[in-house]
């Protein structure tokens, strides 16, 4: 997989993410309480919503992050990009219950509580945002201080002024009129703040300074941002079978999207624009050519 963009030949990640998204598969496969604990419905059902699919997008930004700053503890970016893949998967349980989005198909199969039933898939969801937290707080290799600091972005980042806050404006704006100040405000908070934190968890676990690890997320927020923007032209646009999940449902639901408040066309040259700034900021931080190609393939999902 060769991507270019300007006319630059792009790096070939094809084989690299890959490798590390086949272990980071495992290691969740090995971390995850087994199904045959009591309650078994329980922990089937978080093993259900985090394995068999998922781009795992936030636990590669997470670790090659931490690479390309020179990080030596492997080790525990790939623990702490599975704990962020769990925090994930429990957003997408909720995001898919009857009172928020109302969707029965996730990553090609029944969502969570179509399988599990309500009750178990929202306290699945719980249950995986603690493990999220457990996870971050017992690694083991870098400094107390910088898995305190990990351990505070990623509380910030779940809690009310963010993500949690993003789903409820993107609940409550259902039938608004488009806004685009309310489109800019759901999703940096539902969306943008994580895969900005992944970058950031991972610059912290590799010791980097303060000024590095603002820039770094910076330029996840940014990709991120690009990101739901992407999500949202997939909505319009995409193909059910490639995607994994129900598709033209947001106007249905009167969701404020960004092709809602923009149209297509410049939502797609705004999520261009914003990935290139985001890889402008990834490469003047030494990034090898990795986070830019997977910058890149944000958007390859909808041209
Ligand atoms: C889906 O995220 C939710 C959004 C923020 C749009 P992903 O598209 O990263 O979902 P998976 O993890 O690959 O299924
Ligand atoms: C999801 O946004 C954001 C979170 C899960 C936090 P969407 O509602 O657009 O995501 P999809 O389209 O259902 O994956
Ligand atoms: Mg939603
Ligand atoms: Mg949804
Ligand atoms: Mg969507």
């Amino acid at each position: 997989m060769t991507l270019s963009m300007n006319n630059e030949p792009a790096k070939d990640i094809g084989y690299e993410l890959g490798q590390v998204k086949s272990g980071i598969n495992t290691l969740l496969e090995t971390i995850l309480p087994d199904g045959a604990e009591r309650p078994e419905s329980l922990h089937k059902a978080m093993r259900y919503a985090v394995l068999g699919g998922g781009k795992r997008l936030r636990a590669i930004l997470c670790v090659w992050t931490h690479e390309i700053l020179g990080g030596k503890h492997r080790a525990a970016a790939m623990t702490a990009g599975c704990a962020i893949e769990c925090l994930h998967a429990y957003t997408l349980i909720h995001d898919d219950l009857p009172c928020l989005d109302d969707d029965d198909i996730r990553r090609g199969r029944p969502a969570c509580h179509r399988e599990y039933g309500e009750a178990v898939a929202l306290l699945a969801g719980d249950a995986l945002q603690a493990y999220a937290f457990q996870l971050i707080s017992e690694l083991k290799g870098p400094e107390v201080k910088d898995i305190l600091s990990a351990v505070k972005l990623l509380s910030e980042t779940a809690g009310s002024k963010m993500l949690v806050g993003g789903q409820v404006a993107d609940i409550e704006g259902e039938g608004k009129r488009p806004d685009e100040d309310l489109v800019r405000f759901i999703h940096a908070r539902k969306t943008a703040e994580l895969i900005s934190t992944s970058m950031g968890i991972g610059a912290i676990l590799s010791g980097s300074g303060r000024d590095l690890i603002i820039q770094i997320r910076d330029a996840g927020r940014k990709a991120g941002l690009a990101f739901q923007i992407a999500d949202d032209i997939l909505d319009v646009r995409g193909d059910e079978k490639l995607v994994g999940k129900g598709l033209r449902k947001d106007d249905e639901k009167g969701k404020i999207t960004w092709p809602a408040c923009f149209g297509l066309g410049s939502a797609e040259k705004m999520a261009g624009d914003l990935i290139d700034d985001s890889i402008e900021i990834v490469r003047s931080a030494g990034d090898d050519g990795r986070i830019e190609s997977l910058f890149r393939l944000f958007l390859e999902r909808v041209s």
